[in-house]
């Protein structure tokens, strides 16, 4: 298993009665996942995706292997679901700065991201900085009609466009999307773009093990093979008894502390590499469980830098939140702290100790102080950053947030209310036929 729970800093507020009736709503929510008869279970083909995809990987890693030798800049374009999955895994496994670093430390193209907001100076400044370097497209949307990625597909194709023409288009452009339906199949279908399938039954928000995150992270250079192996992993472990599956354990914990009044479930970590996974389940579980006028609201920290802005309301303010920490047992790299003959700085008695040992004390006394100042939190531990686990991390939220939404009785695989502001945009906007 690649990685374990710890709920020490939880015991306080755990019943053993309440949380031995949620074991069997859990048990009985991961059996209608199995079984395919709960709520949207018209979506669940994420759940064999990791073994699906294996097939894939040799298309997709040669499709990746075109983008690496043509290309210094990859643009993936694409917006909630079609785009966090694959910045979150990026931020978790490559160099904090791999976009800055010279092309051969980096050893593929830079990535950069668009169609994740509708500002202008976002786009101008992008497509400023791409300059006159060679690029590519890799446009991402299932239903190939999202607004902010279709507008910045067309501001990029244009820049495109000028720089190879329209017959070099066809070496640059790879669309993700539905296998029939919407405007980039037509496209693809019109001038013979590279395209990948999401398949229908996997929702935006489930869809990362899928082209929609394997193409990036293999342009990226990372083994796709083993992101799905690590996968795999987790999707064996769905069957383990209650006391071995952490998929359970996580769904049972955090219903619990929402049942007892901890309403905001905030996903703290104190390595930046986990900053994204952060975004990316908040977007997962935000989408899939806050429904009918229920769900844990999903916020995140990253720690130490909030200590300095959100500590106090953490251990001060209303008594609704609990906190996930996301511990990486090994940060990856270490430095070991000198001594100074001045001491003027006064930190000397922390010489000759590793970074990563002061952070992990840091860690250490916020978990006492906040679950003392009356925060529950859980622990999850993850061994490195590596693909191995961050395969499992991605299936090990997606399942446990399948069946803790079954558990509050919500259709995790829809999302009712994203249409209201959109239909008042297109209304504002002047779109025809809405
Ligand atoms: O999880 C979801 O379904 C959404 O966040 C979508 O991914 C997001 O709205 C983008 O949709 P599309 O891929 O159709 O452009």
């Amino acid at each position: 298993m690649r990685l374990s729970l710890d709920f020490g800093y939880c015991q306080k507020f755990i019943d053993d009665q309440s949380v031995k009736g949620l074991v069997s709503k859990a048990v009985q929510a991961s059996q209608s996942l199995q079984d395919k008869t709960g709520k949207g279970n018209d979506f669940l083909g994420w759940l064999d995706l990791p073994e699906r995809m294996q097939e894939q990987v040799t298309r997709i890693q040669s499709l990746a292997d075109r983008i690496r030798a043509n290309s210094e800049v990859l643009v993936v374009i694409g917006i909630g679901g079609s785009y966090l999955g694959a910045k979150s895994g990026l931020a978790f496994l490559q160099h904090h700065f791999s976009n800055e670093l010279p092309a051969e430390k980096r050893g593929g193209p830079a990535i950069y991201f668009a169609g994740t907001n509708m500002s202008p100076q976002y786009l101008k400044d992008l497509m400023a900085l791409i300059g006159d370097r060679d690029f590519s497209l890799n446009v991402i949307s299932k239903s190939g009609t999202t607004t902010e990625p279709a507008i910045a597909f067309r501001f990029l194709k244009e820049k495109l466009e000028d720089k190879y023409g329209s017959t070099g288009l066809k070496d640059r452009i790879f669309l993700t999307t539905d296998p029939e339906r919407g405007a980039l199949t037509a496209m693809s279908e019109q001038t013979g773009y590279e395209k990948l399938v999401i398949d229908p039954h996997v929702g935006g928000r489930f869809s990362v093990l899928s082209p929609v995150g394997l193409l990036p992270f293999a342009v990226a250079g990372i083994n796709i093979a083993e992101l799905l192996e690590g996968a795999r992993a987790a999707m064996n472990d769905v069957a383990l008894p209650y006391e071995e599956n952490p998929m359970l354990q996580y769904a049972v914990m955090r219903n619990h502390l929402y049942a007892a009044g901890f309403k905001i479930e905030m996903m703290v970590n104190y390595e930046p590499r986990l900053q994204y996974i952060a975004e990316w389940w908040k977007q997962l579980y935000g989408e899939s469980e806050g429904k009918e006028h229920k769900g844990i609201f999903p916020a995140s920290a990253s720690y130490t830098t909030d200590l300095h802005s959100l500590g106090q309301y953490v251990q001060d303010g209303e008594r609704h939140l609990f906190q996930t920490v996301l511990h990486l047992e090994e940060s990856g790299a270490d430095m070991v702290i000198g001594s100074n003959e001045s001491d003027l700085d006064k930190l000397n008695y922390l010489a000759g100790k590793p970074l990563d040992y002061v952070n992990k004390k840091a860690e250490e006394g916020t978990l006492e102080a906040h679950y003392s100042g009356g925060v529950p939190n859980m622990i999850i531990k993850i061994k490195r950053a590596d693909t191995l686990s961050l395969g499992y991390l991605f299936y090990f939220f997606e399942y446990a947030c399948g069946v803790s939404a079954y558990m509050l009785d919500v259709n995790p695989f829809d999302q009712p209310g994203v249409e209201a502001y959109k239909s008042n945009m297109f209304r504002l906007l002047g779109k025809p036929n809405v």
